[in-house]
């Protein structure tokens, strides 16, 4: 019986500004994210510096709660870096590597994710990454408008 080989999901990720402010760190993770076990394919990369407002739409989901301002705030201190990712299971797979949202938490549940050793606070948290297949749609197509999803993947079929 043949086994079908799956084919690459992509995801969007974000590298926060407290890891795109130390080179040394961001490019360590880089490194890791390509590696083995993870072996993810970079195949978007882009750096990006925010406005407030484009922050806050980012964000609209949390608008009203209690870390919201300073989450804006956050990611407009300094450039961050944006990442298509692929490989099979992306979206889970980075979600899992990144580790739960408060770095405190991850250090207690799943240390050794990226947010259990890089994390500061639950708003510094240095890490993000889409949460579904039509949230990685969206996101992708916001940071990279010139990106066609659809291209990508009869090219992965050919
Ligand atoms: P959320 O979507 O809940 O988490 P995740 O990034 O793990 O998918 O929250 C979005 C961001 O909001 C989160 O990465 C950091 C910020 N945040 C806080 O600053 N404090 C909090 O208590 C929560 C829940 C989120």
């Amino acid at each position: 019986m043949s086994k079908l080989k799956q084919l690459p999901q992509l995801t969007l990720a974000l590298l926060k500004p407290d890891i795109v402010v130390n080179p040394t760190i961001r490019n360590q993770i880089l490194h890791k994210i390509q590696s083995h076990p993870h072996s993810f394919t970079i195949v978007e990369q882009k750096d990006i510096l925010w406005k407030l407002a484009q922050a806050k739409a980012f964000y609209k989901a949390h608008e009203g709660r209690f870390f919201f301002e300073r989450l804006c705030g956050f990611m407009t201190s300094g450039k961050f870096t944006a990442l298509i990712l692929a490989r099979e299971d992306a979206i889970h797979y980075w979600r899992q590597l990144i580790g739960p949202t408060h770095p405190c938490r991850a250090r207690v549940v799943a240390p050794g994710t990226l947010r259990a050793t890089y994390g500061l606070t639950d708003t510094r948290n240095s890490f993000h990454g889409s949460d579904s297949d039509d949230t990685a749609k969206r996101e992708i197509k916001l940071f990279f408008p010139d990106f066609d999803i659809d291209e990508w993947r009869r090219n992965q079929n050919s």
